[in-house]
């Protein structure tokens, strides 16, 4: 055998062995390409999640206990940084307890022109609605408890700051108001005995008390001292006793809650990630038929369990709304920081007098007119009616029984929460409540006999955050742009690799056919050499012309 021969058949046994490899990783990158491009949603949502990329059947069986469970965790498996749930420590958790945003709540305030007029010669009230008056707020969880159990127990901490900068008006401003302890005194003696509300009567005499009152927008907020609430402090029994003596609309607001909430983390069940679990020890609301309208299991509307469709409606609890408020989807959003996002918003039936409220109407009928929700039972028994500002989404006539409230306008009105849908984020939000006094005609009391039955605008409200803080957006902006991007980069960029490298072995694998077919030209060569060919030094020459 010819050592030039065998030293080209080695040479070529080695490129097609290279040909081959390079064949074989061709393929490789690109089908990793493509199920890179198929699955990085879903390790994105494992990390998102759990902070691993092992999918959860892969998982080794979990201990039963959250202690060991953590436990576990802190021994160094890759379970431990998970970070979107509520574990003291965690990156989320710092946000939770002190959130770095700039919440502010803005007050319209419904001051009464013509409350003589009103009382006097039966007209319609007239409304002036004065603000906004702009308080901003500082959010705090304080006296937080790990149960151990995947739940947390905390206290809200809002601080309330006034900012006339913002405003451009003193919160001193004097307003014309309802007088809404009296008249929520005499709408709910309308079914009492007629000497009691006599009584009532004289002794309204003597404290001069009247239907309406003058008060400034801050007193009518933080409190102010009431006649009638000192009296029943003073005379009525200790069960029965309301817990204040100074009247306001946000009375107690400022500060530290007394309310022990208990609130999921996230540890069990990401489902439940920021849902309550008990408020005050109450796992369910006392006050209406069904436990579907008792449950309080909703969020606080500034996280949500993660993963968000556009079919889910997420629930918001607030302990003034007294029940779950729902929110749908109403449409995609994008925030000046450039995170997208998804508005939800309530449905329009929210507060329809329909079948799906009436567990929500536990003494009707009748019951509350559509668009009003009947907080009374939650309020110590006063006639609060809760509403949309200028009574969005409410029936007409509530609207017309009074002057000055200009047509409701859904931007303007509408409450909303924009939410980054893989991680459950509130991203900027506008909760909007206004608040009414469902009044009784009670004629024995001479004060309110001309006091008509009348659903009384009081005061509206919008409390919200912008936007989040620079240091949040941008980490919302990677959990939303940077998984399709990466994904993308990632599943084109091997895939592209895949390619060429499918080109190179192509062009190789051509390249050494031709080779080879020339191997074999070379044979016949041997046999036949070319006249012209002058014998050199080249030994391989020599070799085949010897033979
Ligand atoms: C509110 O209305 C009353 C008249 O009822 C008026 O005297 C008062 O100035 C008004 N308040 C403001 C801040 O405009
Ligand atoms: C009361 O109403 C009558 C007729 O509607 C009107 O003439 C009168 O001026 C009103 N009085 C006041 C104090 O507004
Ligand atoms: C903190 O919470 C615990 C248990 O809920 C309670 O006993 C304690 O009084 C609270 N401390 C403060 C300062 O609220
Ligand atoms: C977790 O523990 C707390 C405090 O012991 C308790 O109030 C709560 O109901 C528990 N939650 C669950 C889901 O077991
Ligand atoms: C809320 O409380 C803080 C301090 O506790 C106080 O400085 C602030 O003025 C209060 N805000 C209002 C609106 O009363
Ligand atoms: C949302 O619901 C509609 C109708 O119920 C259904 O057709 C659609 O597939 C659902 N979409 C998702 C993403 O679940
Ligand atoms: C509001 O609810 C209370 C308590 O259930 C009830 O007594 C009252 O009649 C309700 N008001 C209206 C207007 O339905």
């Amino acid at each position: 055998m010819a050592v030039h021969k065998f030293n080209r058949y080695m040479d070529y046994i080695r490129t097609h062995r290279l040909i081959r490899f390079v064949l074989a990783s061709a393929i490789v990158l690109l089908l990793a390409g493509i199920i890179c491009a198929i699955f990085f949603g879903t390790w994105v949502r494992l990390f998102i999640d759990h902070g691993r990329l092992t999918p959860e059947w892969q998982r080794p069986a979990e201990a039963s206990s959250g202690r060991q469970r953590r436990a576990a965790a802190v021994s160094g498996r890759p379970t431990a940084d998970e970070e979107l749930v509520l574990r003291p420590g965690s990156m989320t958790f710092e946000w939770w307890a002190r959130p770095p945003v700039r919440p502010f709540v803005k007050v319209y305030v419904y001051n009464v022109t013509n409350a003589d007029e009103f009382l006097n010669n039966g007209s319609k009230p007239v409304l002036d609605e004065l603000g906004p008056y702009i308080y901003s707020q500082e959010w705090e969880k304080v006296n937080i408890t790990d149960n151990e159990n995947g739940t947390l127990s905390f206290h809200y901490k809002r601080t309330y700051t006034y900012r006339p900068d913002l405003s451009g008006r003193s919160d001193d401003d004097a307003v014309v108001v309802p007088n809404i302890p009296m008249l929520s005194a005499t709408s709910q003696s309308k079914h009492a005995a007629r000497f009691l509300r006599l009584a009532m009567a004289s002794i309204m005499d003597i404290l001069k008390i009247k239907p309406f009152v003058e008060v400034s927008v801050g007193q009518l907020l933080w409190g102010y001292e009431d006649p009638l609430l000192k009296l029943a402090k003073d005379v009525v029994p200790k069960e029965q006793k309301l817990p204040y003596e100074e009247f306001g609309l946000f009375y107690g607001k400022n500060g530290t809650s007394s309310d022990t909430v208990t609130m999921f983390t996230g540890y069990e069940d990401m489902r439940k990630y920021g849902i309550f679990e008990r408020y005050n020890a109450r796992d369910k609301l006392p006050h209406w038929t069904t436990d579907q309208c008792n449950s309080i299991a909703g969020s606080d509307g500034s996280i949500f369990p993660p993963h968000i469709t556009k079919n889910d409606t997420l629930k918001v609890y607030d302990k003034d709304l007294c029940r779950l408020l729902p929110l749908q989807y109403l449409r995609d959003v994008e925030s000046p920081a450039g995170v997208q996002g998804y508005r939800f918003t309530p449905p329009l039936d929210v507060f329809a007098a329909d079948d799906h409220n009436r567990c929500f109407c536990p003494a009707g009928p009748p019951c509350a007119p559509s668009g009003l929700f009947n907080v009374s039972l939650c309020q110590y028994d006063s006639p609060i009616m809760l509403s949309f500002p200028h009574f969005y989404l409410a029936d007409e006539s509530l609207r017309d029984a009074v002057e000055g409230i200009s047509p409701p306008e859904p931007e303007k009105h509408r409450l909303y929460i924009d939410v980054q849908p893989e991680m459950g984020i509130a991203m900027s939000a506008r909760a909007r409540i206004q608040i009414n006094l469902a009044v009784s005609q009670v004629v024995d009391i001479k004060q309110v006999a001309n006091f008509p039955d009348i659903v009384f605008p009081i005061l509206w409200f919008e409390e919200g955050i912008d936007e989040l803080p620079e240091q949040v957006s941008s980490l919302l902006r990677l959990a939303t742009k940077a998984p399709p991007i990466a994904r993308a980069a990632l599943g084109w960029g091997l895939s592209a690799f895949g390619v060429l490298l499918l080109l190179l072995a192509v062009t190789c694998l051509i390249r050494s056919s031709h080779r080879q077919s020339t191997l074999r030209l070379e044979g016949h060569a041997v046999a036949k050499p070319p006249p012209a060919k002058v014998p050199s030094k080249d030994n391989g020459y020599e070799l085949n012309n010897r033979r």
